[in-house]
C-alpha cells in the first residue's frame, strides 16, 4: 500500500483530489497528516483535530463495478471497517446512520466520502476519515466529540492504529469485490446506534417515537413509528433527538 505522510496540509481529501487530477494513484493510496489547516466535515462543516493527536487521513479506491445508485454501500463498508477495528479496543461503538462512528452517545469518528462518477458508474472515491485518538479537549462547537484517550485514559500509537483501521476497511472492501454486499448490509444494520427499541426522532412535522426497521440500498433510513406507520428518510430529513 502506498502511504503518503504530510506534516501539514489543508485537507487530506482535497490533497488526494488534486493528486488524482495529476496522476492515477495506486488503489488504496492513503494520505495521512499530522495537521489539517482546513479539515472538512460533512455538510460544509469544518473538522477539528489537534496537531499530532489524532488520525486524519484519506484513501482512494476505484470501485468501478458499482453503479452510482449503489454508492451507499461504500459508506456502509467504511463505517463497518472503522467500527470493527475499534471493537478491539472498547465496547459500546456503533454506527450512527448514515456514517458517524459513535461511542455510546458521543462521536468518536467522522467519515467524508466524495465519489467521482463516470456516466452512471463510480470512477473513484476519496474516503476521508477523522478518528479522535489522543486529543483530550475539544474546543469547536461540534456537539459531542470524544476521543479514545478520554474513554480509556490511555495513549494510543497512531501508526499502529492507522494500520489496523486500514486493514479492517480493506477487509470489508474485499468482501464487496467478492459480491458480499448483502453481508455488509446485514452487519451494518446490526451495528447501528439505536438499533433496538423505540427512540425519539424529529422530522419537518415534529417529534415522534420510532424504531429502526431497515436501511435501504440507497441509504434511506426506514423507521416504524409507535403507531405502526412506516416512514423513510434521506440524510438530513430526520434527526435523532
Ligand atoms: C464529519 O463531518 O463527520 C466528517 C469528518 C471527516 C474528517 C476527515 S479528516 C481527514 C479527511 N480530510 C478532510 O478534510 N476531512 C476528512
Amino acid at each position: 500500500m502506498n502511504l503518503i505522510y504530510l506534516d501539514e496540509v489543508h485537507s487530506t481529501n482535497q490533497y488526494l483530489h488534486e493528486l488524482l487530477l495529476r496522476e492515477k494513484c495506486e488503489e488504496g493510496t492513503c494520505v495521512q497528516t499530522r495537521f489539517q489547516t482546513a479539515g472538512r466535515g460533512q455538510q460544509g462543516n469544518s473538522w477539528e483535530s489537534e496537531a499530532g493527536k489524532n488520525l486524519t487521513f484519506s484513501l482512494v479506491l476505484y470501485p468501478e463495478f458499482l453503479s452510482a445508485a449503489e454508492q451507499f454501500i461504500l459508506s456502509q463498508m467504511v463505517s463497518l471497517g472503522i467500527k470493527e477495528a475499534l471493537d478491539h479496543y472498547m465496547e459500546g461503538v456503533s454506527v450512527k446512520w448514515p456514517n458517524d462512528i459513535y461511542w455510546h452517545e458521543k462521536k468518536i469518528a467522522g467519515i467524508l466520502i466524495e465519489n467521482s462518477l463516470m456516466g452512471s458508474h463510480i470512477e473513484h472515491t476519496v474516503i476521508g476519515i477523522g478518528l479522535n485518538v489522543n486529543q483530550e479537549k475539544f474546543i469547536s462547537n461540534a456537539p459531542n466529540p470524544i476521543s479514545m484517550k478520554q474513554i480509556s485514559n490511555k495513549e494510543f500509537n497512531l501508526e499502529a492504529l492507522l494500520n489496523e483501521v486500514l486493514q479492517s476497511i480493506f477487509t470489508q472492501y474485499l468482501k464487496l469485490i467478492q459480491d458480499e454486499a448483502d453481508d455488509i448490509r446485514f452487519r451494518y444494520l446490526n451495528s447501528l446506534y439505536r438499533r433496538d427499541g423505540f427512540h425519539k426522532y424529529a422530522d419537518a412535522n415534529g417529534e415522534f417515537m420510532a424504531r429502526i426497521e431497515n436501511v435501504s440500498k440507497t441509504g434511506r433510513l426506514c423507521l416504524i413509528t409507535d403507531s405502526g406507520e412506516q416512514r423513510e428518510y434521506y440524510f438530513k430529513e430526520v434527526s435523532f433527538v
